[in-house]
């Protein structure tokens, strides 16, 4: 029967299209994996073959089966951020701190206006703090200490300390120019900001 076909087709139609918005963040992860270096093998699970992230382990998912955490501290890996990472909407908690991660902090974190905290610390990356950062409205915790970034703290970025609801914000150890405001509370939430100049060998 007609009816019945059309039926079919709209089910067949709708299973597409929600395998592709799934595959989307598999894609951008499984791009991402390639260009790391894993010696620890931490991204075995990272199966670019099934329908959604989810079931990888460091992967954690809100209830649509979108990326809300990745948590890949400590985990032995060299290469770099991908851009891409910017595609995962729904992310609350980029975690990535305590790796051998090199090359510069892709403007691109910034579409995460879902991001609670983005730990990148204990890393060697450089070139400037992206001032996009500053959109981040939800953000809690921002650990960038132990690189070597460059360039000023960005006034969007102190901004969030003002009219956002960055707690911590840890640029110690760096190789940033200028001084930050010393507030350290927003009335609300006590803030730190951290900007030590990078630690002398004696
Ligand atoms: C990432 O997002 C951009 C801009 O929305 C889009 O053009 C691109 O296709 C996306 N890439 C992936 C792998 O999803
Ligand atoms: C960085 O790489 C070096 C050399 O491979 C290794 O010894 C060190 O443990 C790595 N550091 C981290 C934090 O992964
Ligand atoms: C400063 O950061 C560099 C790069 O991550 C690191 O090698 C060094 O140990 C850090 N120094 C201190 C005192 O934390
Ligand atoms: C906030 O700043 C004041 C004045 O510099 C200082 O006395 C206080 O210990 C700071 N509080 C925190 C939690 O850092």
């Amino acid at each position: 029967m007609a009816s019945q076909a059309l039926v079919s087709f709209l089910f067949a139609l709708a299973l597409v299209i929600a395998t592709v918005r799934c595959n989307s963040e598999v894609d951008v992860l499984s791009a991402w994996k390639a260009t790391l270096v894993d010696p620890n093998n931490v991204l075995q699970s990272w199966d670019p073959t099934l329908l959604n992230p989810c079931t990888w382990f460091h992967i954690t998912c809100n209830s649509e089966n979108s990326v809300t955490r990745v948590d890949l501290g400590s985990a032995g890996l060299s290469g770099s951020l991908s851009p891409l990472l910017g595609n995962l909407t729904n992310l609350q908690y980029l975690e990535v701190y305590d790796n051998n991660i090199t090359g510069t902090i892709p403007a691109e974190i910034g579409y995460l206006t879902s991001l609670v905290s983005l730990d990148l610390y204990n890393n060697q990356l450089s070139g400037p703090i992206p001032a996009t950062l500053g959109n981040l409205k939800y953000l809690r915790f921002m650990r960038l200490n132990n690189n070597y970034l460059s360039g000023i703290l960005p006034e969007q970025v102190i901004g969030l300390v003002s009219f956002g609801n960055l707690m911590i914000l840890n640029v110690a150890n760096n190789s940033l120019a200028g001084t930050v405001p010393s507030t350290n509370s927003t009335g609300y939430a006590v803030t730190t900001i951290i900007q030590d100049p990078r630690a002398q060998n004696a």
